[in-house]
């Protein structure tokens, strides 16, 4: 893993969109794996800036997000499809039919999650997986949990994660219990992965994704099996990293 830890969230989100932009200049026509949440917010201003500076085309890029709450229409503001029109794909040239989500309004959840692992195989694998990480050291919806889930699957939430999730809906009734999300492995299969974090409430889940036990449990934790994983941080939630595994960013 390669860690880099800078002073706040703007500093943070800069050097992710750079990271991210970057990887469309090698490749145009990436597959980008990509996280809703406030933590990918910044990353996402970042991408708008570059486009609209023209440094950066989205024209042949496909995108996958990870996960989609089950019964949410994608016109429902706390909706993850709604989230990413606003904070990035209408601001940038993405074609509509790049632009993959999983659906909350399915008939067969099987049959969806199917669906969807055809589509980033036929895409060619993702090259560049975004991920923020859950309190509870979720990535994606994968909860902590017996195994680690390998396919895109049908989660029951996790109530640490309704409720903190409860800010985008009226009240934690209206979190929806379930969603889809694509699973460990789907995640796994990333040829790059790139984790953000920032604050203080992350810093427990950071150190157990870097330092802790490899166990389903703590989901984030089998990043540590993957050969390409950049982790940027800010200074609260690395400040449980034992210093020697960072890169202090001024
Ligand atoms: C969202 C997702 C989640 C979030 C995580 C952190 O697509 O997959 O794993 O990344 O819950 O959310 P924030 O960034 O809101 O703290």
């Amino acid at each position: 893993m390669v860690i880099k830890v800078f002073g706040d969230y703007d500093a943070v989100s800069a050097e992710a969109a750079k990271l991210v932009a970057g990887q469309i200049l090698k490749k145009p026509d990436s597959v980008l794996g990509l996280a809703t949440g406030s933590t990918p917010i910044g990353l996402y201003q970042g991408l708008i800036k570059y486009f609209n500076n023209k440094l950066v085309s989205f024209r042949d890029v496909k995108s996958f997000n990870l996960d989609e709450y089950v019964g949410l229409s994608p016109h429902h503001e706390a909706s993850y499809r709604y989230f990413m029109d606003h904070q990035l794909f209408r601001h940038v040239d993405l074609k509509e039919q790049n632009i993959h989500m999983l659906s909350g309004h399915f008939g067969d959840a099987v049959g969806e999650c199917e669906r969807y692992e055809h589509l980033i195989e036929k895409a060619g694998g993702i090259d560049l997986q975004v991920l923020g990480i859950g309190r509870n050291g979720h990535i994606g919806f994968n909860e902590p949990a017996d195994n680690f889930p390998g396919a895109t699957h049908l989660v029951e939430l996790d109530r640490p994660t309704r409720e903190d999730n409860a800010r985008f809906f009226r009240s934690i009734e209206e979190v929806p219990t379930h969603a889809l999300t694509m699973g460990i492995r789907s995640i796994m299969k990333a040829r790059k992965i790139l984790l953000i974090a920032t604050g203080k409430a992350k810093a427990e889940a950071v150190w157990e994704t870097v330092e802790g036990r490899i166990r389903p449990q703590l989901p984030a934790s089998i990043l540590q099996l993957h050969s390409d994983v950049t982790l940027l941080l800010d200074v609260e939630a690395a400040s449980l990293l034992s210093e020697r595994l960072y890169v202090l960013e001024s």
